[in-house]
């Protein structure tokens, strides 16, 4: 049996899926040492390998078929459009894709006027806008705190994921728009789905009958 390979995003994400994988008897200790410099993680029992990477990265491992399983946002999957399948929404991780920004600038997203978004999502924001809206906008890409843009006056309006709403209250910001809902999901390599097939729909089969 060859060794069926997770590639998991990094943080919180990771802790979730491993939380839920034991529920199900896929264990694997080593990777719960956080200290650790390893990269990949093995279970010899079950044939399974694991590793953690860059959120971004992970629909890449899996296109390619580094992994043949991922576990990543839908923000990321949508981001960054890779050919995978996506099999399973795991439910954790709930939160939304937003147009955010000062309350009076409600009126800016319904008269198409030409205005300046700033976003870590350039992919998304542009579907949102040109193929959802039908409203040309600039779109400014950014890495993080987002939520600047508008304050500093970079941009009229951010797209940017909404979990609490904590960061937009203690900014002054306002939910303007909702572009989608989000969450964890589990992505399959093309291949590797027909390959490993009855594999890959058993621990399916499990992971559902968790959630
Ligand atoms: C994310 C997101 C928002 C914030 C939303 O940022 O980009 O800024 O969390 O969460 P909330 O609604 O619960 O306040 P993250 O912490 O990942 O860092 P970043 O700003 O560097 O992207």
């Amino acid at each position: 049996m060859r060794y069926l390979t997770f590639a998991l995003g990094k943080g919180r994400l990771a802790d979730q899926t491993l939380e839920l994988f034991e529920k199900v008897g896929i264990t694997c200790e080593e990777m719960k040492d956080k200290h650790s410099r390893k990269l990949i993680f093995v279970n010899e029992t079950l044939k399974l390998r694991f590793f953690l990477a860059k959120g971004p990265d992970v629909p890449t491992y899996v296109e390619y078929g580094a992994a043949d399983i991922g576990v990543v946002g839908k923000d990321t999957i949508l981001e960054e459009g890779r050919k995978v399948h996506e099999v399973l929404d795991l439910g954790y991780g709930s939160c939304k894709m937003c147009v955010c920004g000062y309350k009076d600038a409600a009126p800016l997203l319904t008269h198409h006027e030409l205005i300046r978004v700033a976003t870590k999502y350039p992919n998304i924001t542009k579907d949102y806008f040109y193929n959802v809206k039908h409203q040309t906008v600039e779109i400014i890409k950014l890495n993080g705190s987002i939520e600047l843009a508008p304050i500093v006056g970079l941009s009229e309006v951010i797209v940017d994921i909404v979990e609490t709403g904590t960061t937009l209250k203690e900014n002054g910001l306002d939910i303007l728009e909702e572009v989608c809902p989000l969450s964890a999901r589990m992505i399959v390599n093309p291949v590797s789905m027909r390959m490993e097939n009855s594999r890959i729909k058993s621990l399916l089969a499990q992971l559902k009958g968790q959630l």
